[in-house]
């Protein structure tokens, strides 16, 4: 097959980051992270200590995805050769989240040269859809899961393209030698995770359910899949020994193609519109990453079609002004300013930030100091700002466009590898909501990514940037993240599922680090405090849920609920590197 990538020329550093690299210091805390007392907003010690390890580490949402990926780098693999083992076992034994089914952003930290580069290989609409894509017979929008179920959510998948080129570019290893440990356990099968079979026994099971492959799957003799049971997989096994010699070709062109396409097309009730000609002409596009500075730091991640990158680093140059470091996690101030600049960062995110291929993005606007700093101004120590807080007017904006705050559903995983080489992969993964489209084609499912497009095309007689245009991808809130040092080395790899909330779960971790001095085991597990200007969201469970009355009394509608992020993340320092992984899912971090 041919390569499936299309290149834009990699400006490595932006000239402002390059400027900031060239003139601070390395950054002082990392060091002594690991001497840091695990401790949250209120108090609470983390439930378990980082990994540790000397040179390499996975840290992902399933033991079974870490072990394929450590034996990867074990027989001499790159981390982007860990990263196919582990996506590949993630599809099977966390089939509700993501697999080639999918889409995904990578960025990779190459460890020779120290450059960043980011893979988008986001799904893409078919040809044939149009702004009414999710309109009703009357013109009106469609419900969010009437939209969901069946083919009329399905876009052109870009996981397992992203997969192949990022293997040809990055890889050391034999392609089928990556293959093999997911084939394995599809065939002997895997051991069912709680996780799983908790949404299978729920309302998340009682949809896909009404999907006779799904159903077959899911249900063996018409229960649902239990924690503990064996399940293997032969369709899944059978679809990688075709891709282990075809390599992407096996789904997107012949046979593999031609069932992936029938499946959409005659899925009952909510037909999609997905062809041959979209599967074949989908392309991974290799992208400028997205950095900005962040005090002595320089953050990096992916730019449109995701807004994770925008959006996380507007958060974080908002805050830039505020002493974080001063007030540290349990100062309800350092909170507050947290959601306000949220607010701030979701107004911009909702009027300007879509796939930049079809509309105007002023991504150096978005992220400019002088502008943030104008906006920063906005925020009130000692009060809350009124929600929905308006759009500001970056640099280089055109006319503002309709407001949409549509987020992606939690059906999304995250990887965060380091080799021994000092390359790295943060990879968000997702197929969108949970199962996806519920649509299951040779063992594994099918995206509804395209729902993370605005349903309508206009608000107010204004075009929506996130508006459904054929070929073009929809809106993520992905945001696979690297912070380098001021130095030029790699500190950081993290990333989240959870739909638009991804973005202030990563911030979030992001401070607890680097602000704050926490490990990467306690700052992911330090309580969420998500604001996506509208209402707080405290973390019930957590000592966050403790913020509520300070919070309410500066005038936040404070709600208190489950946050389910699932942060993986690894911390370089001075002595090895540690790894987090998120304790809300069931996943972990392990090195050698
Ligand atoms: N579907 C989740 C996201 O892309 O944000």
């Amino acid at each position: 097959m041919s390569s499936r990538r299309a290149f834009w020329k990699p400006a490595r550093l932006s000239g402002l980051a390059l400027l900031l690299a060239l003139s601070t210091p390395a950054a002082p805390r990392l060091a002594a992270a690991q001497d840091h007392q695990p401790e949250d907003a209120t108090g609470r010690t983390a439930d378990r200590p980082a990994a540790v390890a000397d040179t390499a580490m996975v840290a992902a949402a399933h033991p079974q995805a870490v072990e394929a990926g450590l034996a990867v780098l074990d027989d001499g693999g790159t981390a982007a050769d860990a990263m196919v083992a582990v996506q590949l076992v993630l599809n099977l034994v966390e089939p509700q989240s993501s697999g080639i089914g999918g889409g995904a952003f990578l960025v990779w930290f190459d460890g020779a040269t120290g450059t960043v580069t980011t893979y988008d290989g986001r799904e893409t609409a078919p040809m044939a859809a149009d702004s009414a894509l999710f309109l009703d017979d009357a013109g009106e929008p469609m419900g969010f899961f009437d939209a969901v179920v069946g083919g009329r959510s399905v876009g052109a998948p870009g996981t397992l393209a992203l997969l192949e080129t990022v293997h040809a570019a990055h890889g050391r290893l034999d392609w089928p030698r990556l293959i093999a440990p997911a084939a394995s356990l599809a065939e002997s099968g895997f051991t069912v995770g709680p996780r799983l079979a908790g949404l299978l026994a729920g309302p998340a099971g009682a949809r896909l359910a009404t999907f006779l492959t799904a159903r077959d799957y899911f249900f063996p003799d018409g229960r649902p899949l239990a924690a503990g049971d064996l399940r293997d997989n032969p369709a899944f096994a059978e679809t990688l020994a075709r891709i282990a010699v075809e390599g992407a070709g096996a789904l997107y062109e012949g046979p593999g193609a031609r069932r992936l396409v029938d499946a959409v097309a005659t899925a009952p009730g909510n037909p999609g519109l997905l062809s041959l000609e979209d599967l074949a002409g989908y392309r991974v596009v290799e992208r400028r990453p997205v950095c900005h500075p962040y005090r002595t730091w320089r953050v990096c991640g992916m730019g449109p079609p995701s807004s994770g990158a925008l959006t996380v680093g507007q958060i974080l140059m908002l805050l830039e002004g505020f002493d974080l470091p001063a007030m540290g996690p349990t100062d309800p101030l350092a909170w507050h300013l947290f959601a306000e600049a949220a607010k701030l960062a979701y107004a911009d995110r909702g009027r300007y930030m879509a796939d930049a291929d079809f509309v105007p993005v002023p991504i150096a606007g978005l992220l400019d100091p002088g502008y943030l700093a104008e906006r920063a101004r906005l925020i009130d120590p000692t009060a809350a700002m009124a929600t929905p807080a308006p759009a500001g007017r970056p640099p280089g904006s055109t006319a503002p466009g309709g407001r949409d705050d549509g987020g992606g559903r939690p059906g999304t995983s995250h990887v965060s590898i380091v080799d021994a080489d000092g390359n790295a992969v943060s990879l968000t993964t997702t197929i969108e909501g949970a199962f996806g489209s519920q649509l299951m084609v040779d063992g594994f499912m099918l995206n509804n990514e395209l729902t993370d497009f605005a349903f309508v095309a206009e608000i107010d007689g204004d075009p929506v940037a996130n508006r459904v245009e054929p070929g073009k991808r929809p809106r993520s809130s992905m945001a696979p993240t690297l912070v380098l040092g001021g130095d030029g080395r790699l500190v950081l790899v993290i990333g989240s599922p959870g739909g638009s909330r991804i973005i202030p779960y990563v911030a979030k971790t992001l401070i607890a680090v680097l602000d704050w001095g926490l490990d990467i085991q306690s700052a992911i597990e330090l309580g969420h405090v998500v604001n996506r200007n509208g209402t707080t969201e405290l973390e019930a469970g957590t000592p966050a849920a403790g913020l509520a009355e300070t919070l309410s009394a500066l005038g936040h509608e404070v709600v208190v609920r489950d946050l389910n992020s699932g942060l993986h993340g690894i911390q370089v320092t001075a002595t090895g590197l540690l790894g987090g992984a998120d304790p809300r899912r069931e996943g972990i971090a392990a090195g050698r």
